[in-house]
């Protein structure tokens, strides 16, 4: 069996960022995820995209359009990636609270990525600042920062925050500490959410497949139907 699964962390908003190029490539991004089982994506440019809002909403739009016309069969929300550092903490709330970023798909989630220097401290000040702020972190690819530990997710999630992992970092991810850490993260069942974190077809395209059969194969069918469709359900609905 092969439940659907929610990309919760792709940059397929085309010319907003380091993702996508042009719509063509989204769509093509998107067919990729559709065929690795993917049924519905959030798109998360980088927060710096939306200093212009209305042209990621606009190419947001367009590709939605285009989505419908070429008949992809993937529902498209939008969200996305903000990089908060304890001097920007307040700034960040400030932009969600105007409605200058969008949280994932009009929850009260925000898809929160740290920056690789801060210290743990400084990641729990970050998150924290959102909580009281209102609102839910969803740390991103958590297992890629340097300095991250079961204990350090223990404190997050215990703080309020839910937490991502790249689906890649699973069981293709060549650094053996990231793909371990990944795997721990998942054998204690702190992960609450799958992202593919794609960028474009041929640099970081969307890989989700072998991640998702060893999720299933290691940590039971039933925890990656919890991670792969029932959260996004429950926390981004
Ligand atoms: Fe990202």
């Amino acid at each position: 069996m092969s439940v659907p699964v929610t990309d919760i962390h792709m940059h397929v908003v085309p010319g907003v960022d380091d993702g996508s190029r042009s719509v063509e490539e989204s769509c093509e991004m998107l067919r990729l995820a559709v065929g690795q089982g993917v049924e519905t994506v959030f798109a998360t440019p980088h927060d710096a995209a939306f200093s212009d809002k209305n042209s990621v909403r606009t190419r947001f739009r367009q590709l939605r359009e285009a989505v419908r016309e070429q008949e992809i069969p993937v529902a498209l929300r939008l969200g996305c990636e903000m990089r908060i550092y304890p001097e920007t903490a307040e700034t960040c709330l400030q932009r969600l609270n105007e409605g200058a970023l969008p949280t994932m798909g009009g929850s009260r989630c925000v898809l929160t990525e740290f920056d690789f220097d801060n210290s743990r401290q400084e990641y729990l000040f970050c998150a924290d600042t959102l909580i009281r702020g209102g609102y839910t972190p969803i740390i991103a690819h958590i297992e890629r920062y340097p300095n991250t530990d079961l204990r350090l997710a223990e404190a997050l999630k215990e703080a309020g925050a839910l937490i991502q992992i790249n689906a890649y970092s699973i069981a293709d991810e060549r650094d053996p500490q990231i793909r371990q850490l990944a795997n721990l993260l998942l054998a204690e069942r702190l992960v609450d959410f799958l992202g593919t974190d794609a960028h474009r077809t041929d640099h970081r395209p969307p890989m989700l497949a072998g991640g998702m059969d060893a999720f299933r194969r290691l940590y039971g069918e039933e925890y990656a139907a919890l991670v792969a469709f029932d959260n996004p359900r429950k926390y981004l609905p």
